[in-house]
């Protein structure tokens, strides 16, 4: 039997995860909120309650997945990539609980984890196959070959998806993080409404800045003529916003199974909790006959069960590290 610890502190969530076998017994998050009236996540301040949170999110884990602490087999950790500050708290205090516990440490790449979440539960995609992340911070295209070979075969220039949402969002006077929140108003809105910029960028990589100017010059030339523009339009904005990210999005995944040939096609990240995105691949997997995995909504934003069983297949490769180990905010694949 192999019970691992998953710990997540990357950015504003700190959350803890034990993996039994394979299965997730606990995911516990604890979310920052204050942040929000920041409007964007503040390094220091989330730096801060991850020290707040990690002892009482981690003693939450061990007590829903009802074990107790000597139980636990082997310790994984976020090592990358993310804010620097977050990371260091979850690193030391893994770090640490190995020690005391003489047990081994397993490090994780966050961009990995993301991916690896679709082998929490079932239906689980075939190697290879292809995976759009998604997220705050990133927007990949990645072939993945197994477990732990992942080849990077198209990244963004600039903006991150996630980031597209919550700056446009900004640009809309909605409060951060906006991504979740366009989502809801899209519902509601007409998707081709206002007309926005594809970018022509080259091979499989993505460009949102310009999406992100397109908006802002819109709305600064509409309330000229009318000062309620931004109430009167929310919907059909956040609609049109949405459904330019996703067509960006989609357009190079396509692409990219055309190219290799893959046929199972996964998302993961934040972004993979986007409704028009999930209603259009899955819309696009039937057209082109794709074995299409969308993760669960509590595993598609920062998590530790994604963690705990990227590091259980870890420890089944005996891959661990020594205490020497430090956090990187950058991380490769
Ligand atoms: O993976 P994640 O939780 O954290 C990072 O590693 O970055 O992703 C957070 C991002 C944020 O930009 C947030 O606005 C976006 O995911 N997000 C969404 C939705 N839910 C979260 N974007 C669009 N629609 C959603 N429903
Ligand atoms: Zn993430």
């Amino acid at each position: 039997m192999a019970i691992i610890l998953g710990i997540e502190s990357s950015c504003d969530e700190t959350s803890a995860s034990i993996c039994i076998d394979g299965e997730i017994k606990s995911n516990i998050i604890a979310s920052q909120a204050i942040h929000a009236k920041y409007g964007g996540v503040v390094p220091e301040l989330a730096s801060r309650a991850h020290q707040q949170n990690i002892i009482p999110t981690v003693d939450q884990a061990i007590a829903e997945a009802k074990i107790s602490k000597k139980d636990i087999d082997a310790v994984a950790f976020t090592r990358g990539p993310g804010l620097l500050g977050s990371l260091l708290v979850g690193t030391s205090f893994s770090k640490s609980f190995a020690l005391a516990m003489g047990i081994p440490l397993i490090e994780v790449n966050h961009m990995q984890a993301h991916i690896l979440a679709h082998f929490i539960e079932e239906p689980k995609p075939q190697f290879p196959f292809l995976c759009l992340t998604v997220s705050g911070g990133h927007t990949q295209i990645v072939l993945v070959k197994n477990y732990f070979e992942m080849e990077l075969l198209g990244e963004t220039l600039d903006d991150a998806a996630g980031e597209a949402f919550d700056k446009t969002a900004k640009i809309l006077n909605l409060p951060y993080p906006g991504g979740p929140l366009i989502d809801k108003h899209a519902k509601l809105g007409n998707p081709k409404a206002f007309k926005l910029p594809e970018p022509q960028i080259p091979e499989l990589n993505f460009s949102f800045s310009g999406l992100k100017t397109a908006i802002l010059y819109l709305v600064r030339d509409e309330l000229k003529e009318n000062p309620n523009f931004l109430q009167e339009r929310m919907d059909d904005l956040c609609a049109s916003v949405q459904d330019r990210i996703v067509t960006i999005l989609l357009n190079k995944l396509k692409k990219a199974a055309k190219q290799t040939g893959v046929k199972d096609i996964a998302i993961a990240g934040g972004v993979s909790a986007n409704s028009g995105l999930r209603s259009s691949l899955l819309a696009m997997g039937e057209k082109y006959n794709w074995n299409v995995f969308i993760p669960k909504f509590e595993f598609c934003t920062d998590n530790a069960a994604m963690i705990a069983i990227a590091g259980y297949h870890k420890f089944l490769a005996k891959d661990f590290v020594g205490q020497d180990v430090t956090p990187m905010a950058r991380m490769e694949m």
